[in-house]
């Protein structure tokens, strides 16, 4: 059975395009692949964070997964700093990408261009590489994530790529999984800046947990285009970022909607939309609560995630290391 992993960061604020770009795929994938979902908790300390907050989000994060549909008996759910085999790959992987590529990563840019890049850690410019062994360590075929992580899946191509002609072939060069509808979600009030877990307007943002009424709330101050038309064109950013949500939600082509809402101007548009999503995610919000109310049974999850995943690690390291020409240990 052909492989696929993806992660998510445990940074709090889990929202509609997590859920949307990339959970929904991980659940549909988990029949068809060998699949591995780490909680990427060693990603989460790049930028400032709250050593009381890592191991609570990181539960919550594992929480929402399951609670999208992950099924511990199918798939494999696990934290990835409780398989130390990543960090020492991403070591190794650190003599084939250059400064030069990881300077020209569009998050780095971004930060870089903010604050100016002498004063971001180390550990953010590398960030990519951590990735790029997240994939490798598992020989992973297939990556499903969203639109954003296209770079990064580049690199690790180019990585694994360069690994494989100086020492011999080792990893598979893996494949990015971006789904058509739904691989970018937008922020509702900036539809030119894609729905993000740390942008500095919650209202932009539908968290997975959100309640009804906030969901509500948040739909209907969503920004919309000129015009009272309700049609997905490149000239209605707005609009067109809402339809894609509501097609995800209900099932419906986009091309359906628009015949549905012909003429009848956006008040009613944006009623039903809430509803669908509340609808839609729902189902998400209950279960995760029940999951959270019980963190025993959730860390033994985890744990039985980690053993399966380590199993793997331990052998595509020692894989690379005997490839890259290290001594072994005696005791193997
Ligand atoms: P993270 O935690 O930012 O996001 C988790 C997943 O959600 C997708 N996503 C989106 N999809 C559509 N629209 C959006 N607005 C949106 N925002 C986020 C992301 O593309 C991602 O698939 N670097 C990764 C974590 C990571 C990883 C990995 C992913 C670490 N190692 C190995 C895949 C494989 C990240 O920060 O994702």
């Amino acid at each position: 059975m052909p492989r696929i992993l993806s992660g998510v960061q445990p940074t709090g604020n889990i929202h509609l395009g997590n859920y949307v770009g990339a959970f929904r795929q991980w659940v549909d994938m988990q029949h068809d692949f060998e699949a591995l979902y780490p909680v990427v908790d060693l990603h989460a300390i790049t930028l400032a964070y709250s050593p009381d907050e890592l191991a609570d989000r990181t539960l919550e994060a594992a929480a929402l997964l399951l609670a999208a549909g992950l099924d511990p008996d199918v798939c494999t759910v696990f934290v990835q700093s409780h398989v130390p085999e990543h960090t020492e790959l991403a070591w190794l992987l650190n003599h084939l990408a250059t400064v030069g590529e990881l300077r020209r990563m569009t998050q780095f840019k971004a930060k870089a261009e903010t604050g100016g890049e002498g004063a971001l850690p180390a550990g953010y410019f590398n960030y990519p590489v951590l990735q790029a062994a997240d994939i490798l360590i598992y020989q992973a075929d297939r990556v499903p994530v969203g639109e954003d992580q296209r770079q990064h899946l580049e690199l690790t191509r180019d990585v694994a790529e360069r690994f494989n002609a100086r020492f011999g072939q080792t990893f598979v060069v893996p494949e990015a999984y971006i789904p058509k509808v739904g691989g970018r979600v937008m922020d509702l009030q900036l539809p030119t800046a894609k729905m993000s877990k740390s942008s500095a307007s919650p209202a932009g943002r539908i968290e997975v947990l959100d309640p009804p009424e906030a969901i509500r709330r948040k739909v209907r101050s969503a920004v919309t285009d000129s015009g009272r038309e309700v049609l997905a064109r490149p000239d209605k950013p707005a609009i067109s970022n809402l339809l894609e949500l509501f097609s995800v939600a209900t099932g419906s082509t986009v091309g359906e909607l628009e015949r549905t809402y012909a003429g009848r101007g956006y008040g009613d548009f944006k009623g039903d939309l809430a509803d669908a999503l509340i609808a839609f995610l729902a189902p998400v919000r209950e279960r995760y609560h029940e999951l959270r109310g019980d963190p025993a049974h959730l860390r033994a999850i985890l744990e039985q995630g980690a053993v399966k995943a380590q199993a793997i690690a331990r052998e595509n390291l020692a894989l690379a290391k005997e490839r890259m020409g290290f001594l072994p240990r005696s005791s193997g």
